[in-house]
């Protein structure tokens, strides 16, 4: 732990958990017995995207891409940079992404286009944990979200600083 960050809890294990699984019921009821790829955006919605898929019903399927756009900084560079988007023929399917937290929208508006310009998908939705309440950089919306949070810097279940705090269980937010 690097001494001079001090982590304020915002959302406990026990909260998220409870948000996931509201999602959950909601994707289940609306997916029921419909194959799924679920999409799941490195490496920050790595936790997400396991405790999820833990509570779905129906067949799943598990890609992994990797993108990056924020550097060292707390700041989007407003540049996503897809490190590794290797994925299978994904056309006629039912696609998921699965983001940790929309914040400038750099990154669901990349995903979202990427994916629907590569390939001519039967059904687009985009999950997020987190939905930040700022004035985005670009025009993109998760379909669904578990939590609403204010524009502070978070850490913790996936959400890093200098790729610090991703294991943290619950999440929380550093004063910068
Ligand atoms: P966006 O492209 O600005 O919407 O941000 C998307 C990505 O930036 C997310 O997938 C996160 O990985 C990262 N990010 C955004 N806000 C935070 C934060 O508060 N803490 C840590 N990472 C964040
Ligand atoms: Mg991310």
């Amino acid at each position: 732990m690097v001494k001079e960050d001090k982590i304020k809890p915002l959302l406990t294990e026990e909260e998220i958990q409870d948000g996931i699984q509201k999602l959950a019921d909601e994707l289940n009821k609306r997916y029921e017995n419909k194959e799924v790829y679920l999409i799941c955006v490195l490496k920050g919605s790595v936790m997400f995207m396991v405790d999820l898929a833990k509570r779905l019903t129906m067949p799943v399927k598990m890609e992994f891409v990797k993108l990056s756009s924020y550097g060292s900084g707390t700041t989007s560079s407003g540049k996503v940079v897809a490190v590794d988007i290797t994925l299978p023929d994904l056309s006629g399917k039912n696609v998921l992404v699965i983001e940790d937290i929309v914040d400038s929208g750099h990154t669901a508006r990349f995903m979202i286009d990427y994916l629907n310009n590569r390939f001519k998908l039967n059904d687009f939705k985009f999950c997020a944990l987190l939905n930040k309440k700022v004035k985005r950089a670009v025009e993109a919306e998760a379909d669904y979200y578990c939590f609403e949070v204010d524009n502070k810097f978070l850490v913790g279940y996936g959400l890093d600083k200098d790729g610090c705090y991703r294991n943290l269980p619950y999440i929380g937010y550093i004063e910068v």
